[in-house]
């Protein structure tokens, strides 16, 4: 290289460091701050005159280059990561009462006299998905979801495309290593936005903007993600090595010197009236912030205090949620709708004058069903209060009586199936209608919806309105028919062409090797979700022993109650139910579990024991690996116990082990032989 190349080339790599720099700050400025310094067009230049450096310097490119937080090459999958430090959870406070219940226990857990008021940290508690952010020497080397608490997901493809995060601390000096914890949120604004964008390009909706974060955040293809305005507010710390601040407030006042975006709303309060007053204030707020709350959170302010206090179940003694109720607003009822789902029970649904309610419109609102109305004395015409809490529907809380005028009409749901017309049933006992038909096609839409859904076989492309069309024309009668459809047919069908039908055929071609957890929630058997069907799948490892599980066999298995073991064998004793699980399987290549094969797990006909309390696993977690290695966890010793798993203060089961001889093993040692 000639001494005048080689000037051309460290004069770029000191304008390319210099570019990195004002970017990372001018993205400060305007992502975290709220306060631009340049004008957009400025900005744009800067980034242009970096991206064109790197692209003719490209082995000069800084690591934490604001170019790179684009988005590369999709994943397969996500990588599991382990936390350093858990992530537990935070217990609620629901009323005034219970947060000064909180404050009482906290001055008895710290034998501080009720007199003395305790410090607290008081802070907005956000409705979004929380991750932790690792830095090393300063640098972002990983992001993760929070997943159980001990491992969650590797997302930091997609966290790099946010720019309020940091790829590197502002600091000359920084922690080895930091663990810092936040909350990944999309303001209520770009929620909308973005539901009229997936409207309009006829995909599914979000149901809030907390499902919304979370399905942008958790996407293989970082560069969909870089397409959402995410935002991360940070608040929380889990492992550090190299950095020592007393209270919770000088550690989130650093995190802003670093460059992270922490809430304005946040302050030190002297005692429990302190607190109370600042939840008041942000609960008038809170209608004006541009993103969601759900309370604000309640820290005592020094770290030593929080580590004095404990925890329990996983839970910090020193901190609480203390929640909002639930958004209510006032709103008429037009009409009352029934909708048939698909295990043909009759759901009334009011349809409401539209109002705004947490973060979005409600045009609907359920009734649950015939005996609510009646205890809420519910009427067509009458104004209402209405909810929704978190994810669930809204519901019609109670009826504003005074407002009555007397043209209000009662409700009654109908003797037979609005949609088929065959006669209905209330089983003595339960509280649901249900349509008896076996062919109303109410239920059949509903179930062919459910069986083609992204969580199930995922037909991509095969949403409602394309089902319902299907279905109507006739061309789908039960699940099988789905894979018998050819593109002649779907060409029939109003809106389709030679490219849009042969796309719906390549997704249905595609959706012909599920796991086998899938195709067992794509039936839509009753009360078995996506969770029960990863128990089921993991635990028979394939279909056939579904066909003939008694109840009592059902029930053995971990986390299957009474009433799923039931549903599942009525399910599956059902000769029609029968014959269409046969005939679609004809159309499929199930895939097994990804567990060991039975011959090779570990535990593999081998019954266990767990008792005490084990220093990382929750029960519920030991189980599953413990079934996806063929094993059973039983609850009681007996000879037929093969192994002991046993945690702190174990008691008599632990005896009783040793009296029968049968091999005790710890956590550490379960976990080896998981490996
Ligand atoms: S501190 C021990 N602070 O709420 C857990 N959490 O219910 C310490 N959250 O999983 C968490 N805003 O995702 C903390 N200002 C805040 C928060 C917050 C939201 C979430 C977080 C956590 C959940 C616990």
């Amino acid at each position: 290289m000639s001494s005048r190349e080689q000037g051309a080339r460290s004069a770029a790599a000191q304008r390319m460091a210099d570019l990195v720099q004002q970017i990372h700050h001018h993205d400060f400025r305007y992502y975290v701050l709220d306060d631009p310094e340049i004008s957009d067009a400025e900005y744009d230049r800067f980034f242009r005159e970096l991206q064109a450096l790197e692209t003719q310097y490209p082995d000069l490119r800084l690591s934490d280059s604001p170019t790179q937080r684009v988005g590369g090459k999709a994943l397969e999958q996500f990588r599991k990561v382990r936390h350093r430090v858990p992530m537990l959870s935070l217990a609620n406070a629901l009323s005034e009462a219970e947060f000064v219940e909180f404050d009482e226990r906290a001055h008895r857990v710290l034998e501080v006299p009720a007199e003395r008021a305790l410090e607290y940290y008081a802070e907005l508690k956000f409705d979004g998905l929380s991750v932790n952010l690792t830095y090393e020497n300063g640098a972002l080397v990983s992001a993760a979801t929070r997943g159980d608490g001990e491992t969650g997901e590797d997302v930091t493809h997609n966290i790099r495309t946010i720019r309020s995060v940091p790829l590197r601390l502002n600091d000359q000096a920084p922690p080895r290593v930091i663990e810092i914890r936040g909350e990944a949120i999309l303001p209520i604004r770009d929620f909308e936005k973005l539901n009229e964008e997936q409207a309009r390009r006829g995909q599914k909706l979000f149901a809030n903007p907390r499902n919304a974060a979370a399905g942008s955040l958790r996407q293989l293809d970082s560069a969909i993600t870089a397409t959402r305005p995410l935002t991360v507010f940070c608040y929380g710390l889990g492992h550090v090595d190299g950095l020592e601040l007393p209270t919770m407030k000088e550690y989130q006042d650093q995190l802003e010197t670093w460059g992270f975006r922490v809430a304005k709303w946040r302050e030190v309060c002297h005692g429990a009236d302190e607190v109370l007053k600042f939840y008041r204030r942000i609960e008038e707020e809170r209608e004006k912030l541009p993103f969601e709350i759900d309370g604000v959170v309640v820290k005592l302010n020094r770290f030593e205090a929080i580590d004095r206090a404990g925890y329990i179940s996983r839970s910090p003694r020193g901190m609480v949620a203390f929640k909002y109720p639930p958004r209510q607003e006032t709103t008429t009822i037009e009409d009352i709708i029934v909708q048939v789902g698909r295990t043909g029970a009759l759901t009334p649904v009011a349809l409401v004058a539209p109002v705004y309610l947490g973060g979005a419109t409600v045009r609907r609102a359920t009734l649950h069903n015939q005996d609510e109305i009646d205890r809420k004395d519910i009427r067509i015409g009458d104004k209402v209060v209405i909810q929704r809490a978190g994810d669930v529907i809204p519901e019609v809380v109670k009826v504003i009586e005074t407002a009555r005028t007397g043209k209000e009409r009662k409700f009654h749901l109908p003797r037979h199936c609005p949609v088929c017309g065959s006669e209905v049933e209330r089983k003595e006992g339960e509280a649901v209608v249900r349509c008896l038909s076996r062919d109303c096609v109410a239920q059949l839409k509903e179930r062919i919806r459910h069986l083609v859904m992204i969580d199930a076989l995922n037909v991509e492309g095969m949403g409602e309105r394309i089902v319902e069309q299907l279905v109507d024309a006739g061309f789908v009668k039960r699940y099988a028919d789905v894979f018998r459809l050819t593109q002649e047919r779907v060409l029939e069908l109003e809106g389709f062409a030679e490219r849009s039908s042969a796309k719906l055929i390549e997704s249905i071609e595609k959706a012909r090797a599920p796991e086998l957890y899938r195709v067992i929630f794509g039936l839509g058997i009753r009360h078995v979700g996506e969770r029960t069907a990863k128990v089921l799948a993991n635990h028979y490892g394939d279909f056939a022993p579904l066909f003939t599980a008694t109840p009592d066999e059902l029930e053995q298995i971990h986390e299957i109650g009474p009433e799923v073991a039931r549903s599942i064998h009525e399910y599956f004793q059902d000769a029609q139910s029968r014959h269409d699980v046969h005939d679609l399987l004809k159309f499929l290549e199930v895939k097994p579990p990804r567990r060991a094969a039975a011959g090779k797990a570990v535990f593999a006909g081998k019954t266990l024991v767990l008792t005490g309390t084990l220093p990382t696993l929750q029960r519920s977690e030991a189980t599953r690996l413990i079934e996806e290695q063929g094993g059973k966890v039983s609850s009681s010793v007996s000879k037929k116990t093969d192994f002991v798993v046993a945690g702190a203060e174990a008691g008599s089961k632990l005896d009783k082990a040793r009296e029968l001889a049968v091999t005790v093993i710890d956590e550490a040692e379960l976990l080896r032989m998981l490996r």
